[in-house]
């Protein structure tokens, strides 16, 4: 008979707690996602953070289309959505990187891998905020060179593809279904999953006009 310390027989039961606390969201741990990968199943997490990049939530299924370190699931999520029965997903700076259509079709996916009452925050840059913080049409000389500039790169630097404005954003999350649409602040929510999970730095907007738009939308129970 094989000698098995009781060190072993208690890592490995710490082992298989830590798998099943993982689907109900409450350790990280990539091993039982790449497993449902690998089966082809719909992998199933209470909370899901789409385009994290090295910005790892404890807790939640990190997801990028970049291998980096703490990210659970590696895919384009533009290409494929294998995610269901989601209570919570997370995006902050990441919408902004799609084109409008692509940015639709990932708004419909994700309504589409929540539960019924489940919520999508994101987080993106304020267009409203954008243009009149970077550009005056009154401007002129090198002043008028250096805002053309700065606004361009608002837009297209970084890989941005798509800035929304407040009204096409909320009017989108409508469109697409979802039951309710809520404007929030930055690290703030009704949600104590969704409370202070933004990393990204501000840039310095105000009450009236933040740099950041957040939004809640739920999908419909039943
Ligand atoms: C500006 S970074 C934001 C990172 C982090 N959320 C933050 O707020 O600092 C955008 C992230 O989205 C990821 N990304 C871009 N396109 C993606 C796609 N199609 N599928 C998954 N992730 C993507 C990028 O790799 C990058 O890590």
């Amino acid at each position: 008979m094989p000698r098995v310390s009781t060190a072993s027989v208690r890592q490995s039961l710490v082992r298989r707690v830590r798998r099943g606390l993982h689907f109900l969201g409450w350790s990280r741990s990539s091993e039982p996602v790449r497993r449902a990968r690998r089966g082809g199943r719909a992998i199933e997490v209470r909370r899901l953070h789409v385009g994290c990049g090295t910005e790892i939530l404890e807790g939640w299924c990190n997801v990028d289309i970049q291998d980096l370190a703490g990210v659970d699931v590696v895919i384009d999520v533009t290409r494929e959505f294998p995610f269901r029965d989601i209570e919570y997903i997370f995006s902050e700076h990441f919408i902004e990187h799609l084109g409008f259509e692509a940015a639709v079709r990932f708004l419909q996916d994700c309504l589409r891998a929540l539960r019924p009452g489940g919520v999508l925050r994101l987080t993106t840059p304020n267009l409203d905020w954008v243009w009149s913080t970077h550009y005056s049409v009154n401007a002129d000389g090198e002043e008028k060179h250096r805002q053309t500039y700065m606004l361009n790169r608002a837009f297209y630097a970084w890989g941005h593809r798509f800035l929304f404005s407040p009204p096409l954003l909320e009017s989108l999350l409508r469109a697409i279904d979802f039951a309710r649409v809520c404007r929030r602040t930055y690290g703030e929510s009704p949600h104590a999953d969704l409370r202070g999970v933004e990393r990204h730095q501000e840039y310095g907007g105000s009450p009236e006009l933040p740099d950041l738009l957040v939004y809640e939308a739920v999908k419909a129970e039943g």
